[in-house]
């Protein structure tokens, strides 16, 4: 059953997801982190190895996946903090290292920027490119051969003999950035946040010949597995060089140091001269160059013993508000944003800043007029720190929370933090809707960016999603950067957008509580909009066995099947769906594992005690596969309980009931069917 921590966790990863991937913050940081706090607690308490928040975890729905040889760990960190100093944490970390080695002699050291790009793990097999897999969740990874292969970043093959797994960074210069961001604003789609994110999504095209030509190179860094290959120094300075000689692309900062003072110095000295390179860099890396020592000295469960990572501190900049602006979002939601003078940092123009909600925005009390200080939080999304108050102009007043929607007029509502729109009609709305539903997460449609979208709102007075399967070449032709062929070739992807199926349009319709995965999950577990459709009619007529079935599904609180089933029931949700199914629109999924099994299907099971080889949740997954679902108590309703050793209440309860009681043998036999 879905309990707080594993609500917890699908949340987190929500927001991380919106934070890293999406550069697209739902929830302000100190929400975000009260939410963390919550969950590191649950998981002291429990014994629960805590997901990892962070840009690492790249899994991404329709790749294969496949374990890594060597997990890919992150790094140990060194930053300016309130108790010690970078560069104090870096001498720690050299005593302690010489320490574990047991070592008098001074400790060589080498010194490099930290790329801020996406790591690959590269395996050639005699001389052949064979796989390139993403950093995935450290564990496992995504495959993404075709990709790198397409990008040109790295040779196909190379003068080496034998298996040579090669770690690096992929990353995309700053000018590529540029270059990319003007072809999208040309089309009039949406803007990437940063190289490290444009890079990540180009890699990520499932079509790969999308990516070739789009200037993505590479860094490698680090040999993590060599089996019959010749030649491979022991010195982490000698490995460079020698990868070098191969042909493959190293970067030309090395620096090898004997000791901490010196390596702080090298740190110190690059963020001078971070804004100077081509590409990106987070921060540098200190390792300890003697790679027999790297064996030595292990790691923990997060990272290697023999590196650790010098931040830079962010980027933090004054400049002018030059007003606040309110965004309506697409369920109604009002947003402050911050207009500013545009400042450069780390790498990119910033101009806007979300200032999250009224309450956040009297705290700092910014005002119009002000100078306030930007920075980047974790290098990605701009926040505004505070305001000098010495520079606030005299008529500088407090901002007034509006009482009316910006966009629509109506009346607002509000809670403790956020101001609604009420209305669902609201033009505002219904533009970011319809761009939801255009984006790249849901039915990611080619040639319909934001532009577009608002002259189709305001020029074709388009309202909802279906509308946009009959639009003709005529009604795009005549709209601002749309000619002929480029109305003809949106005309095209509107026709290829209506078989992405269900998950994809799930996700399009942006229902509360509803992301990608939810969508993935519901679409291969229900196979079409109608099942679901069915499922929220009994649910709504006060059937109790829909949301059992949902709370049933991994990782599912109650409250998200109860919001799901809501919403899938309201006439509103339910037009939106007949008219995509009257314009053509594929509402169907492929049905994921769910091999319905005649005496499981739509039956209730209780689980209890412990079964002899099954865990609790393989014994879930197994019936919940053949169409059963799980439930927590024992009740009149229940169909089986399945009781293994130290079965204690349940069981003595469902023989009083007269319910089938099986053994995991049972359970077995019933899934033949
Ligand atoms: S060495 C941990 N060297 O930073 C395994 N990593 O925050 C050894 N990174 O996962 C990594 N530049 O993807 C190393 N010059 C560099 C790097 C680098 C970027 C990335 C790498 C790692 C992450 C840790």
């Amino acid at each position: 059953m879905p309990d707080e921590l594993i609500l917890l966790e699908q949340q987190l990863r929500h927001h991380d997801d919106r934070y890293y991937r999406q550069a697209d913050p739902e929830i302000t940081d100190a929400d975000y982190d009260a939410l963390r706090d919550r969950y590191l607690a649950l998981c002291a308490a429990r014994g629960h190895t805590p997901y990892r928040a962070g840009p690492g975890n790249d899994l991404t729905a329709g790749f294969v996946s496949v374990a890594h040889r060597v997990p890919m760990l992150s790094l140990e960190k060194a930053a300016d903090g309130e108790d010690q100093s970078a560069a104090g944490q870096l001498t720690a970390w050299v005593e302690r290292t010489r320490k574990a080695l047991g070592l008098d002699a001074p400790l060589l050291l080498l010194v490099e920027p930290k790329i801020d790009g996406m790591s690959v793990s590269l395996t050639w097999q005699d001389g052949q490119l064979v796989q390139a897999v993403s950093r995935g969740d450290g564990v496992k990874g995504d495959v993404i051969t075709a990709q790198v292969l397409a990008s040109g970043a790295v040779p196909a093959r190379i003068p080496v003999t034998g298996t040579l797994e090669v770690r690096g960074e992929l990353y995309l210069p700053q000018s590529a950035f540029a270059a990319l961001n003007d072809r999208l604003r040309a089309a009039g789609e949406k803007l990437l946040a940063n190289p490290r994110n444009a890079c990540a999504g180009m890699m990520k095209r499932k079509d790969a010949n999308e990516v070739k030509g789009c200037g993505v190179q590479a860094f490698l860094y680090h040999v993590a597995w060599a089996d019959g290959v010749a030649g491979l120094p022991n010195s982490q300075i000698e490995v460079v060089r020698w990868l070098k000689t191969l042909g493959l692309p190293v970067n030309p900062h090395l620096t090898a140091c004997t000791d901490a003072a010196s390596a702080s110095a090298v740190c110190a000295g690059f963020a001078q001269q971070r804004s100077s390179l081509a590409y990106d860099i987070d921060g540098m890396v200190v390792k300890v160059d003697d790679r027999r020592f790297h064996e030595r000295l292990g790691a923990t469960e997060h990272h290697p013993r023999w590196a650790i990572a010098w931040k830079f501190p962010p980027e933090r900049k004054p400049t002018l508000l030059r007003g606040i602006t309110v965004q309506v979002g697409k369920s109604g939601k009002l947003t402050p944003v911050a207009e500013l003078d545009p400042v450069l940092l780390s790498g990119s123009t910033v101009s806007r800043a979300s200032l999250h909600n009224f309450p956040e925005l009297a705290r700092k009390d910014v005002r119009v007029g002000d100078t306030v200080f930007v920075e980047k939080a974790g290098e990605i999304i701009p926040q505004v720190l505070g305001v000098d108050l010495a520079r606030r102009p005299a008529d500088a007043g407090p901002v007034v929370p509006p009482t009316v929607c910006p966009a629509c007029a109506s009346p607002v509502l509000a809670d403790a933090v956020f101001i609604y729109c009420p209305n669902p009609a609201c033009p505002a709305q219904v533009r970011e809707r319809l761009r939801h539903f255009a984006g790249r997460s849901a039915v990611d449609i080619e040639g319909l960016g934001e532009a577009v979208i608002d002259q189709l709102c305001t020029v074709r007075n388009l309202t909802s999603p279906a509308q946009l399967f009959s639009l003709t070449a005529e009604d795009i032709a005549g709209l601002d950067r749309k000619g002929a062929k480029s109305a003809a070739n949106l005309v095209a992807a509107l026709q290829a957008a209506k078989s992405r199926g269900l998950a994809k349009i799930l996700t399009g319709l942006a229902l509360t509580q509803v992301g990608e995965k939810l969508a993935e999950d519901l679409a291969g577990r229900f196979g079409s909009a109608q099942a679901l459709l069915d499922l929220a009619a009994r649910h709504a007529a006060g059937d109790p066995e829909p949301l059992a079935i949902l709370d049933a599904m991994d990782g599912v609180a109650d409250t998200t099947a109860r919001a799901v089933l809501d919403q899938l029931a309201n006439p509103a949700v339910r037009q939106v769906l007949a008219d995509l199914a009257a314009a053509g629109v594929d509402l169907t999924a492929k049905l994921k594992e769910v091999r319905s099994v005649a005496g499981v299907a739509g039956k209730k099971f209780v689980l209890t005690g412990t079964l002899p080889t099954l865990t609790r949740p393989e014994a879930e997954a197994l019936i919940v596969a053949a169409g059963g679902t799980c439930v927590g108590s024992v009740s009149a309703k229940t169909n089986y309980v399945v009781a293994g050793e130290d079965a204690g209440s349940k069981l003595t309860k469902a023989q009083t009931l007269g319910i089938t009681v099986l053994d995991e043998a049972g359970l077995r036999a019933l899934m033949e069917g």
